[in-house]
C-alpha cells in the first residue's frame, strides 16, 4: 500500500510568531483529527525549520520539509542551504523542482537531479515535482512533457532509491490561480505518469511510488481529487496557510 500524504508548502509567507502560530496548530490538529495512516507534513521557509522542527517531530504521521536546497554538498556557495545541514536539523522531506523554482530560478532537470541524488544521499524524501504550462496543456505532447520531466531528474536512481521518492504532479495553469485540474485531469496524468514509472521500474515499484496533486487544491475539493485511484494525496499551497482548512485536507481521503 502506497503512503498516503498531504504536504503544505508555505512558500515565502508568515513572520516567525505567525508561523510558530500556525505549526502549533497544525500539530494540534493533525494529533486529535487525522487518520494515523496519513503523513502530513509542513514546509515553511527554511528560517523557520529549526524551531518547527520542534513541533513536528514528536507526532509519527508528521514530517517537516524544506522548500529547496543546494545541489553542491558544501563550500563557497553564499547564500546556499545545503542538504546535510537540513538534515543536521532533523528535517524529513525536501522539494525538489517546484515550478516556482523552475520558473523563476532556472533550475533544469539535469541540476534537480543532483538536488535529489543529494537529498537521498543525507538519507531525506525528495518530493519531485513535474507538471506542464498552459500553453502546453492548451497544445500537444504534454502527457510525454511531463513524463521527461520525470526521466530527466529522476531516472537516474537506483530501484531502491527510486523506492524513497515522492512525485507532485502541478499543472502550472493549476498553481495559485484557483483553477484546478478537474479529478478526471488529475487521474487521467496520474495514471499515465505510473505508466511511465512502470515502464521504466516495473509495476511493483510504480505501484508503490506515491503521486500527489498539487494546484488550487482546497477543502472543498480535497475529497474527490483525492478518491481517485492513482491520486495519493495532495502538495498544497495558499490552503495550507490556515491552519483549519489545511487539516480538513488531510482529513478528506
Ligand atoms: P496552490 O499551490 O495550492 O496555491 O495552487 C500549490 C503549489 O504550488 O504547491
Amino acid at each position: 500500500m502506497r503512503k498516503k500524504i498531504v504536504a503544505g508548502n508555505w512558500k515565502m509567507n508568515k513572520s516567525m510568531d505567525e508561523a510558530m502560530i500556525l505549526a502549533s496548530e497544525v500539530v494540534h490538529m493533525v494529533k486529535d483529527e487525522v487518520n494515523s495512516d496519513v503523513q502530513v507534513i509542513i514546509a515553511p521557509p527554511a528560517l523557520y525549520l529549526t524551531t518547527l522542527q520542534k513541533h513536528t517531530e514528536p507526532v509519527a504521521n508528521m514530517g517537516i520539509a524544506a522548500q529547496n536546497c543546494s545541489n553542491k554538498a558544501s563550500g563557497a556557495y553564499t547564500g546556499e542551504i545545503s542538504a546535510s545541514m537540513l538534515k543536521s536539523i532533523g528535517v524529513t522531506h525536501v522539494i525538489i523542482g517546484h515550478s516556482e523554482r523552475r520558473q523563476y530560478f532556472n533550475e533544469s532537470n539535469e541540476q534537480l537531479a543532483e538536488k535529489v541524488n543529494i537529498v537521498l544521499e543525507n538519507g531525506m524524501t525528495p518530493i519531485f515535482c513535474c507538471g506542464e504550462s498552459l500553453e502546453q496543456r492548451q497544445g500537444e505532447g504534454f502527457f510525454e512533457f511531463v513524463a521527461s520531466q520525470l526521466t530527466e531528474g529522476i531516472f537516474h536512481l537506483s530501484s531502491e532509491d527510486f523506492g524513497k521518492v515522492v512525485i507532485a504532479y502541478e499543472p502550472i495553469w493549476a498553481i495559485g490561480t484557483g483553477l484546478t485540474a478537474s479529478s478526471a485531469q488529475a487521474q487521467e496524468m496520474h495514471a499515465y505518469l505510473r505508466g511511465h514509472l512502470a515502464s521504466k521500474y516495473g509495476q511493483a515499484i510504480a505501484d508503490e511510488t506515491s503521486i500527489l496533486y498539487g494546484g488550487s487544491c482546497n477543502e472543498k475539493n480535497a475529497e474527490e481529487i483525492f478518491s481517485q485511484p492513482d491520486v495519493d494525496g495532495g502538495l498544497i499551497g495558499g490552503a495550507s496557510l490556515k491552519s483549519r482548512e489545511f487539516t480538513n485536507i488531510a482529513k478528506s481521503f
